[in-house]
């Protein structure tokens, strides 16, 4: 079983283009595809023709659930077709991410959810919305492989460092490696900046991109707004091609072999010669300290700082043999460390702890 998850931050590029019609194509192949929508926009799940409130559950009730627990893969899942299945997304997704900001493990819940049906799926393709948030980090978390669909023309590299350098923390983080292929959408080979840009992404990628180019073809549009994929709406289009092709090459290659997930878990803080370092990460905060016993439950005394703006937050403390409670105020929010199992009840609720021997 692979996970692909297909991100950019960049938004209009032909993610969810990709996601629906390599899922489809793939499941012409007689591979058993699950394409999971992890957009608030929902348009893998519009693009194969649901309409949200027509179906009774989404990934939010697989993550997030209600009062009376998570909902199970079997309530959500939607059959397209017998090889294909989709997650679907709707607009309460986007009220996931503040609940998830708040949870220990947060980038852990779709790659917990998944692990519990991946046995039924040759793939599993997870669409993602257009930021580098929650949501985008489940996906890179569950994954074993990234797609980043690069639309072909001007500023087309726009962002492409960025988001590699958070796939090298990923990677760091759950100490496995990511195998990460770009995809020339949108191309247009009658025009010069289309071959430069193409040029320009191979040399960017270090030769990791897709052979198959996905060429502009108005039925991919078209077929998205008929809710279909471009195997029932066009068979006779450059798109139908382009996509058959991109899912032949995708089943065709070699693929390493990759540790379980689970078993490299990111712990913190790490004890060194130098001090106790602490982490968080949170790509989007504009603060966090860290607050102890050791600084007197100081909320602004210790900061943490964002390691070259990577949304890695880091600091070392020198410390003594001992216990310490601590938690992170992150922008006016006490949070537990989400990688510290280590956890003790206090008057001011829960902290995490830390012993050094
Ligand atoms: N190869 C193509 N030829 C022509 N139109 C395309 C092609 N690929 C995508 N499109 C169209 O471009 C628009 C953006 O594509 P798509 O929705 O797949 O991008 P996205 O990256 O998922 O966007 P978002 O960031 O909003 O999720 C859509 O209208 C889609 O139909
Ligand atoms: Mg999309």
């Amino acid at each position: 079983m692979r996970t692909v998850a297909i991100i950019n931050q960049k938004g209009g590029c032909g993610k969810t283009t990709t996601a629906i019609n390599l899922s489809a194509c793939l499941a012409q192949l007689k591979k058993r595809i699950l394409l999971v929508d992890m957009d608030p926009q929902a348009h893998a799940t519009l693009g194969l023709g649901f309409t949200p409130g027509e179906y009774p559950k989404s990934v939010y009730d697989l993550l997030i659930g209600n009062d009376n627990g998570c909902a199970s893969p079997g309530d959500v899942i939607l059959e397209i077709t017998p090889c294909l299945h989709l997650l679907p997304s709707d607009v309460m997704l986007s009220t996931a991410e503040p609940i998830l900001l708040q949870r220990d493990h947060r980038e852990y819940y779709l790659s917990d959810v998944l692990t519990g049906i991946a046995s039924q799926y040759d793939f599993i393709i997870i669409d993602c919305p257009p930021n580098i948030g929650m949501l985008t980090f489940n996906a890179l978390f569950a994954c074993s492989e990234v797609i980043i669909p690069i639309e072909s023309g001007l500023f087309a590299l726009h962002g492409l460092s960025k988001l590699l350098e958070t796939i090298e923390l990923v990677n760091i983080k759950r100490n496995r490696k990511i195998m990460v292929n770009a995809l020339a959408t949108m191309f247009d080979r009658r025009t010069r900046i289309a071959h430069e840009s193409l040029d320009e992404m191979i040399r960017h990628m270090g030769g990791n991109v897709f052979s198959t180019l996905i060429n502009q073809n108005v039925k991919l549009k078209e077929a998205a707004g008929h809710g279909q994929s471009i195997i029932t709406y066009a068979r006779d289009s450059s798109g139908y091609r382009d996509y058959a092709s991109l899912a032949k090459e995708l089943a065709g290659m070699k693929v390493g072999k990759l540790k379980k997930a689970r078993q490299s878990r990111a712990k913190s803080p790490v004890v060194t010669d130098a001090g106790v370092l602490f982490s968080y990460y949170a790509p989007e905060a504009e603060k966090v300290y860290v607050v102890a016993d050791f600084n007197e439950w100081k909320a602004n005394h210790t900061p943490l700082q964002n390691i070259e703006g990577t949304g890695v937050w880091q600091k070392m403390v020198p410390l003594k043999k001992g216990r310490y409670e601590y938690k992170f105020f992150v922008d006016g929010q006490w949070i537990t460390d989400p990688d510290n199992p280590n956890k003790a009840s206090s008057e001011f609720g829960e902290n995490s702890y830390i012993e050094i021997h």
